[in-house]
């Protein structure tokens, strides 16, 4: 009994620090970048009119500036600004999943 009690406020103080991001979100975003940001960045991320966005040509940027052009576009660029149609959690993820290699 008090061990599940533990188990739960663990539970709950980890979710406050650090949000867990959902399965479900993680699903959509994917298809997101694979079907939207792949329509200019390549459908396999190695680049087209948009810059290729493998972990090897985003090793020397970090995953802040990354979400931050995500959300803002790159003015004078096609690439176009994301925010109100994603979260600036949504940016960062992807940003850092585009760092380790976007999931399929
Ligand atoms: C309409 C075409 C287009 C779409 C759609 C698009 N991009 Fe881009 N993106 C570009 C272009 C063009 C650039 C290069 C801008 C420049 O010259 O700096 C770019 C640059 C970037 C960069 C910076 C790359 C670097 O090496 O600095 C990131 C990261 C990026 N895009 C992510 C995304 C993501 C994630 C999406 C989908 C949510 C997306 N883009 C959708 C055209 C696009």
């Amino acid at each position: 009994m008090m061990r599940s009690l533990e188990l739960a406020l663990i539970a709950t103080l980890s979710c406050a620090i650090m949000p867990a991001f959902s399965a479900e979100r993680s699903r959509e975003l994917t298809a997101l970048v694979r079907e939207d940001c792949g329509s200019c960045h390549g459908m396999t991320l190695k680049g087209g009119l948009g810059a290729p966005l493998t972990p090897n040509d985003l090793a020397e940027k970090d995953a802040t500036s990354l979400a931050a052009i995500i959300l803002d576009g790159v003015p004078g660029t096609p690439m176009p600004p994301w925010r109100g149609l994603i979260s600036e959690a949504d940016a960062r993820w992807i940003a850092e999943k585009l760092k380790q290699g976007f999931p399929q």
